[in-house]
Formats: C-alpha cells, sequence, structure tokens
C-alpha cells in the first residue's frame, strides 16, 4: 500500500461537511453528505415559513423553485424553461412515460443495468399493450452497444437508460444510444441520478430528449427534489396523460374548466414542490457550480482510480469497467457478506453501503484518498 496520501485541490471544501468530524463518509452514490450551504439554506426557509408564512410564496419560494429550474437548466447545458421539477426520478420517469403514444410503436428497450424504478413505469403499461425489453449485460459491468442495436428497431417508442449505471459506475456512451434510437425513429430518455453532479453533462451534446436527474446523490441537495429536461422542441408536442395544476400555463387563474398547458417544459410539472427540499438543493448546487463540475470530475475520477489500484494492491478485485475513461466515483468491492461487512465498517466510523455480493464504495471531491485507504485496511482485516 502507498505510504503517503496526497492531498487534492478541492480538500478545502471538506470543511463544508460536518460529517467528517464524526465518519468517513464514502456513500454518496446512495446520499450525498449535507453540507453546510445547505444546511443554511433550509435554515433560511424555516425562518420565513415562521416569521412570513404564505405570504412567502410569490415573492420569494415560487421565484426560489425559478432559481432551481436555471440552475439545474445550466448544470446540464439548457435554458430554465427545458426542465420540469419533481419529488423523485419516479415521478419524472412517470410523467415522461404518459406522454408517449404506444399505438405504433410499443416497445420500450431498457438494459438489466439500470435501476429497476426505470422497468417498472413500463411494466406498469403491460395490460395497455406495452412491451418491456430488457436488454442483458454479459459482466454485470457494462451492455456492449451491439446489444442495443440489436434490440432497437422500428417497433422501439423509447430506449430508455442509465448516463452512469448504479451497480457498476460505468459511464454509458449515451451520444452514441442516442444514436442508435434516433436512426430507428425512437426517442432516448436517460436516468442520469448517478451522472449529474460527478460529470459534466450536456443535454444537447448527448443529443437526449429526456434527461432526468436530482438533489438525492451527487447534487449535494438530499431527498425530495428532482428535474425532467425534456428537449424543447419535443416538450409543446407532448400531452402526458397525467395532470397537476403547477402544469397549467396560468395555474393562479384556478380554472378547473381548461387545461391548458404550459408550452414549455413547466407543463410536466405536478403539485406543490417540496420547498424544504428546493431550498437545500439550491445550497448544494450553488457549491457545485463555484467548484465547477469539470474539477469534481477530475478529483473524483483520481480518488476512484486510487481507490481501485489500492484495493487491487490488497488482493481485492473491484467489479469496475475496464478502461478508467468509463468509470466513475462508484466502486463495487466483493463481499460474502456485504450487510455484515458494511455494518462492521460503520462500527469502524466508515460509512459505505451494501449491493448483492458487494460493498459499494463511492469516493467524491470531499474525499481525500486517506479515507478510502483506511477503509480498505479494515474492509481485508477479517
Ligand atoms: C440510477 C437511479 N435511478 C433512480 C433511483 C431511484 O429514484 P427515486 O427514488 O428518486 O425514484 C436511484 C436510487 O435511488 C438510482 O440510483
Amino acid at each position: 500500500m502507498t505510504a503517503t496520501a496526497p492531498v487534492h485541490r478541492l480538500a478545502r471544501y471538506r470543511e463544508e461537511f460536518p460529517v467528517f468530524e464524526r465518519a468517513i463518509y464514502l456513500n454518496s452514490c446512495s446520499l450525498g453528505a449535507l453540507s453546510r450551504r445547505a444546511r443554511s439554506a433550509v435554515n433560511a426557509y424555516l425562518d420565513q415559513w415562521e416569521t412570513r408564512g404564505a405570504s412567502a410564496w410569490y415573492d420569494t419560494w415560487l421565484p426560489a423553485v425559478e432559481r432551481l429550474r436555471a440552475g439545474y437548466g445550466a448544470l446540464v447545458g439548457t435554458e430554465a424553461g427545458a426542465i420540469s421539477i419533481h419529488p423523485c426520478i419516479s415521478s419524472a420517469l412517470s410523467v415522461a412515460a404518459e406522454s408517449l403514444d404506444y399505438s405504433t410503436r410499443r416497445r420500450v428497450v431498457t438494459t438489466s443495468l439500470d435501476f429497476p424504478t426505470v422497468a417498472y413505469q413500463w411494466l406498469a403499461k403491460v395490460d395497455r399493450g406495452v412491451e418491456l425489453v430488457i436488454v442483458e449485460s454479459p459482466d454485470g459491468i457494462g451492455v456492449p452497444l451491439e446489444r442495443l442495436a440489436a434490440a432497437i428497431d422500428g417497433r422501439t417508442a423509447l430506449v430508455a437508460t442509465s448516463h452512469v449505471y448504479f451497480t457498476s459506475g460505468t459511464i454509458q456512451d449515451i451520444r452514441a444510444v442516442a444514436d442508435l434510437a434516433h436512426r430507428a425513429g425512437a426517442l432516448v430518455l436517460v436516468d442520469g441520478y448517478q451522472a449529474a453532479g460527478q460529470l459534466p453533462v450536456d443535454v444537447t451534446a448527448l443529443d437526449v430528449d429526456f434527461y432526468c436527474s436530482g438533489g438525492l446523490k451527487w447534487l449535494l441537495g438530499g431527498s425530495g427534489i428532482a428535474f425532467l429536461y425534456v428537449r424543447p422542441a419535443l416538450a409543446g408536442l407532448l400531452e402526458p396523460s397525467i395532470a397537476g395544476w403547477f402544469g397549467h400555463a396560468m395555474p393562479f387563474r384556478f380554472d378547473a374548466r381548461e387545461l391548458r398547458r404550459a408550452s414549455d417544459a413547466h407543463r410536466f410539472d405536478l403539485g406543490t414542490p417540496s420547498v424544504a427540499s428546493v431550498y437545500a438543493q439550491l445550497g448544494g448546487l450553488e457549491l457545485l457550480a463555484e467548484i465547477g463540475i469539470a474539477s469534481v470530475r477530475e478529483v473524483t475520477a483520481d480518488l476512484t482510480e486510487d481507490l481501485i489500484r489500492e484495493a487491487r494492491a490488497l488482493g481485492i478485485t473491484p467489479k469496475v469497467a475496464a478502461r478508467a475513461e468509463d468509470r466513475s466515483g462508484i466502486v463495487m468491492l466483493p463481499s460474502g457478506d456485504p450487510a455484515r461487512d458494511v455494518h462492521r465498517l460503520a462500527e469502524a466510523g466508515f460509512i459505505v453501503d451494501a449491493r448483492p455480493g458487494h460493498v459499494r464504495v463511492s469516493p467524491y471531491f470531499y474525499n481525500l484518498p486517506e479515507d478510502h485507504r483506511a477503509m480498505l485496511e479494515h474492509f481485508v482485516r477479517v
């Protein structure tokens, strides 16, 4: 094992995350750590709630939701009007799934490595004639593009898959997937929950039709806040079969007789957003914007590579993509009893996660090499 663990250039941001005063946090792909910035944004909201109550809606809280929409837009290289706000990824996915016409193209193609809530959107529609095609991964790490290509054809309405797989951390070549889908006349939806924040994302360059992500993990916003990007040229053409008053062009007219949807991605909004979560996310996004996602990626990639190297030096074979450029800050360490190992590590002060057959470790820019090096030493101790 390497003797010294060099400190990186974002190490000063560790102070923003009080969890490190108590534990070594290595679980950002489950839940990003709470920053002082996010906590003080939520505290400001609580003060407003206490002192102003509902009078804060129009001049403070609704503008905050719009600031968040712009922040999410900037994060993925688009404008605020292309972003719809949701409480979770499942909600974002379901409004997209309810927007498509399955009458001539019945199929949705996804993969065995995608988070199950993606598949569930279309399994829930099987009795309406929708067919879900799950492309299998040969190794649990990635899905070869040729396998996807073989599954996508003139029957495909949508290809729905992840930017980064939650089980292996592998970064998928989304532009190539989008090209395959579009060539067959299908749309493409990307679950970017494990990507946005830790990787630079440009929805225009990726040429995707839908992209969703949210606060929980790499965007440091906690639970209760997510977003759906819809390609601007497509948004106005879609009429979801579910609706909410926040998707109305003029919600505060309270007109129950006409569902006149907003012309842009606001039309995919449903109901009142969780304002505390909006504020937490504004705090997290502010921090990420200050640091810059390119720097986050560089530091996180270095930490990930160091973790993999150190694990291998200890005789562990992490389940990760073969090429470093396809890897992200999720590293799977094989384990005979992941729940027991996670518990054992927690008792030693290391917060990691269990997935079937593996302990899942995810370093982020607020980690130092010494975090995972010390964790590995405990991990190999029987
Ligand atoms: C890639 C991915 N998609 C979706 C989800 C779940 O999304 P939600 O609970 O917000 O619906 C997770 C994990 O929580 C995930 O890792």
